[in-house]
């Protein structure tokens, strides 16, 4: 795997002159206003870079872009792949590998979720603090290799509690409400039954959603500082399920996006 890491890294540092970002940041289900914001050097269409694989969902861009935000060098991707697409833990991470191989070391991811926690709101924004794997798989399973990370990995602190504690200063700064809370990471693509719902509170978790879960176990086992949100975009809460549909999440998730635009710039500004 290391070679096909490798070669990838190697092909956008080509196509990039060695432009060397500091930060990798995976844009979520509409929340492409980050991109915005971007001062763009390079966009590279993923077709273009050998190994990865393509995106297959409506409303999700294939494409990384590098460039400075906050002044600080940048690597996003736009559009990220997910396990209902039938893409496997290996494929899914397989952009976090490659970040990591161009010398990233802090990866920022954000998602749409639903919320189970009934103190949320529609639109929620919810600074992960932990997550619990419900994917069927795990993207380490299989021969480990020790080169990219160890074989047993500790996940105590999967999101960093400095990167956290920051993202609330500057949402209480800029009077933007969040919360903290617990993703739990399904397949999808299924949204869940209301019995699904009442399991995943219980099981301690505040949002569900389709991704994440994945890309952030492959960035820990490479060494990588984390942080990550959610907005959540449809409820849970037992009692006060509601029909839910992707265009519905996506047009939460879009009017959210401003807040959370605001918090990762910042905090860009403070971690990069
Ligand atoms: N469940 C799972 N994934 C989601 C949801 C949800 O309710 N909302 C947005 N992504």
């Amino acid at each position: 795997m290391l070679e096909l890491i490798q070669q990838s890294a190697h092909h956008i540092l080509e196509k990039t002159n060695h432009f060397k970002p500091t930060i990798g940041i995976i844009l979520g289900s509409g929340l492409g206003g980050l991109v915005k914001e971007i001062e763009v050097k390079y966009t590279i269409p993923y077709t273009e870079i050998p190994n990865f694989p393509q995106s297959t969902v409506h409303g999700h861009k294939g494409q990384l872009i590098l460039g400075y935000l906050s002044g600080k060098p940048v690597l996003a991707m736009q559009g990220r792949f997910h396990f209902y697409e039938g893409y496997d833990m290996k494929q899914i991470t397989f952009p976090v590998r490659v970040m990591k191989q161009m010398g990233i070391e802090k990866l920022i991811v954000s998602n749409a979720a639903g919320g189970m926690n009934p103190e949320f709101q529609l639109g929620e924004l919810m600074i992960i603090k932990d997550h619990i794997n419900l994917f069927p798989s795990n993207p380490l399973i299989g021969k480990n290799d020790d080169t990219l990370g160890p074989r047993f990995l500790d996940m105590s602190e999967a999101y960093c509690k400095e990167y956290r504690e920051l993202a609330k200063q500057i949402a209480e700064k800029n009077n933007i409400r969040v919360k903290e809370g617990v993703y739990l990471g399904v397949s999808g693509p299924c949204f869940e039954t209301p019995a699904e719902y009442r399991a995943f509170w219980r099981l301690g978790a505040d949002a569900v959603g389709m991704s994440t879960v994945p890309e952030v176990i492959v960035a820990k086992h490479g060494g990588m500082k984390v942080f990550g949100m959610s907005i959540i975009t449809d409820l849970g809460i037992e009692g006060h399920v509601e029909n839910v549909s992707h265009e519905e999440v996506l047009k939460v998730a879009t009017a959210q996006e401003p807040k959370m635009t605001l918090i990762v710039k910042e905090l860009i500004k403070m971690i990069g």
